[in-house]
């Protein structure tokens, strides 16, 4: 990073591929359907995209299938080549990064610096960790009872489905791949219908990479044609998925009824934020922000029931109001704007209904609470005070701009609120008191505690969720073995040694 050098957006980048990729090659759909994009700062189509259903699955599985059939190129590479691989991706996406995040700004209407940071430097390190695990991937030798040698193999799982959303989109296709790939599998994956477009672009620049044709098959379109035929497919041996609770279940469910196919799942949250009245406030204030307003709200790990104790709550409540007001909202192409607009009309609607609630049930609107604007999907940051926890917006995950600020007395009561919800994804403390911080990392029912700090999401340290969050980890060890089957050997000895 010595030589980094912000780049420069272009806020008409060039779209160049709107086909389905597979087998190395950019095809229109089997039914000749295509589906718009839309950019959400301005609500215009930005192209058609060509949709992908049943038909289309079956033939990128088949793809995928034959690539990881013994034998294939990609079965015979070294587990160093595959290594080497992804790291000419990861180059190759450095190359083209300022492309990538303007085309992000464009499809997503995330501001470009975030879509520069989140969506493409954070990709790049994730293949170049993974490139390291390649051929670090390693079985045990296990001292059994008997005059037996046995050894246990990962091997790879076979055909990983992936279906990801679109508030990461890029980051979620590469957390997704990079694993799939380094433990050897081969992948078909559905970016969202919201943001398909980095999606494609990085399915040429998989190619330019060289991995063979039907390695990585790429399969835009919607969840219920295509996501649920990934999903119900008798030849796919895995999916992974990163989403909503509702739809995590439906796929959980139709594993069970197909093939038992293998299921991680990254699921919704209601993180709390814990501030107690020892902490610095600064600190306090400027990561609740953060945590609350980061990507729009669209973050699954954002802290979004901020626990504050009484003492400090009044200061708390002021300090996070005038710090929202200097939040910028606006065009996402400025390389001053913080905060775009929400990713399309659904969650624009669902997120204003939400805000109505939270004004409806009595809580106390102190900054925001409107659209901004008229013209894209844009919303206010939203600051509420005076939460109550049997009030919508204190159950239901809002995926928006808005900050809910609750009071609370002592330790053991906040343990109990912040443990009160169906998710278990993240929380966060602020506090100067260690054991104070280590009992409420003990105490909480969540995949990842942030003691003094928003979550830095780092590859190297597995991620997932307890409870309604999800099934497994991703990142890190954890997250390579979540794509490995363990294999058992075991050699009869003529003598035991
Ligand atoms: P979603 O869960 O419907 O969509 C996520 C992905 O799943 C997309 O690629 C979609 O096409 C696919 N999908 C949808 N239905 C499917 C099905 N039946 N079978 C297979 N794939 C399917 O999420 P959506 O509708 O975009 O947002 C709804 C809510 O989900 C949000 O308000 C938010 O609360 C939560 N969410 C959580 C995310 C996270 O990072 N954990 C990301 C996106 C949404
Ligand atoms: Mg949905």
């Amino acid at each position: 990073m010595d030589d980094f050098q912000m780049p420069t957006p272009d806020p008409n980048p060039e779209i160049k591929y709107t086909q389905i990729f597979i087998n190395n090659e950019f095809v229109n759909s089997v039914s000749g359907k295509t589906f718009p994009t839309i950019n959400p700062a301005t609500r215009e189509k930005i192209c058609d995209v060509q949709e992908a259903e049943k038909a289309d699955v079956d033939k990128a599985v088949a793809a995928a299938r034959a690539a990881f059939q013994l034998g294939s190129p990609w079965r015979n590479m070294d587990a160093s080549q595959r290594g080497r691989l992804l790291l000419k991706l990861a180059g190759l996406m450095q190359r083209d990064g300022s492309y990538l995040a303007s085309l992000e700004t464009l499809d997503n209407g995330k501001p470009f610096v975030h879509s520069y940071f989140a969506d493409v430097l954070g990709p790049i390190k994730d293949l170049t960790y993974f490139a390291g695990w390649c051929d670090k991937i390693t079985g045990k030798t296990i001292p059994v009872d008997g005059p037996y040698f046995t050894y246990t193999r990962l091997e790879p799982i076979g055909v990983c489905g992936g279906i990801i959303p679109w508030n990461f989109p890029i980051n979620m296709f590469i957390w997704k791949l990079a694993t799939a790939l380094a433990a050897g599998n081969t992948v078909v994956i559905k970016p969202a219908e919201q943001t398909p477009l980095t999606a494609l672009y990085l399915a040429s620049l998989i190619k330019e990479a060289g991995f063979p044709p039907g390695v990585v098959n790429v399969l835009p379109g919607y969840g219920p044609t295509c996501g649920a035929h990934i999903v119900e497919h008798m030849d796919v041996d895995k999916i992974a998925f990163t989403g909503s609770t509702e739809v995590g279940k439906i796929i959980q469910a139709a594993a069970g009824k197909s093939n038992l196919k293998r299921v991680s799942l990254e699921l919704g949250g209601k993180s709390p934020l814990i501030v107690f009245s020892d902490a610095d406030l600064d600190t306090a204030v400027e990561e609740a922000h953060t945590s609350a307003f980061f990507n729009q709200g669209q973050v699954c790990i954002a802290g979004t029931r901020t626990f504050v104790q009484e003492s400090v709550y009044d200061d708390f409540v002021k300090r996070s109001v005038e710090r929202v007001k200097k939040r910028t909202v606006g065009n996402p192409f400025d390389m001053t704007t913080q905060h775009g607009p929400q990713v399309d009309k659904d969650m624009f609607d669902k997120v204003m209904r939400l805000i109505e609630s939270g004004k409806q049930q009595g809580a106390n609107l102190q900054y925001g609470g409107s659209r901004h604007g008229d013209k894209g999907f844009f919303i206010q940051p939203t600051v509420f005070s005076e939460v109550q926890d049997d009030m919508t917006i204190a159950k239901e995950e809002i995926f928006g701009p808005v900050m809910s600020i609750f009071k609370f007395k002592d330790i053991s009561e906040v343990i109990d609120r912040a443990n009160n919800t169906t998710y278990g994804l993240a929380a966060y403390v602020f506090t100067k008191d260690i054991d104070k911080a280590l009992t409420i990392a003990n105490s909480v029912q969540a995949g990842a505690v942030s003691v003094n700090c928003f979550n830095p999401i780092s590859i190297q340290a597995p991620f997932g969720g307890f409870k309604q969050s999800g099934n497994g980890r991703e990142l890190g060890e954890y997250g390579v073995h979540e794509y490995c089957e363990v294999k058992t050997v075991t050699v009869k000895l003529s003598h035991k040694m």
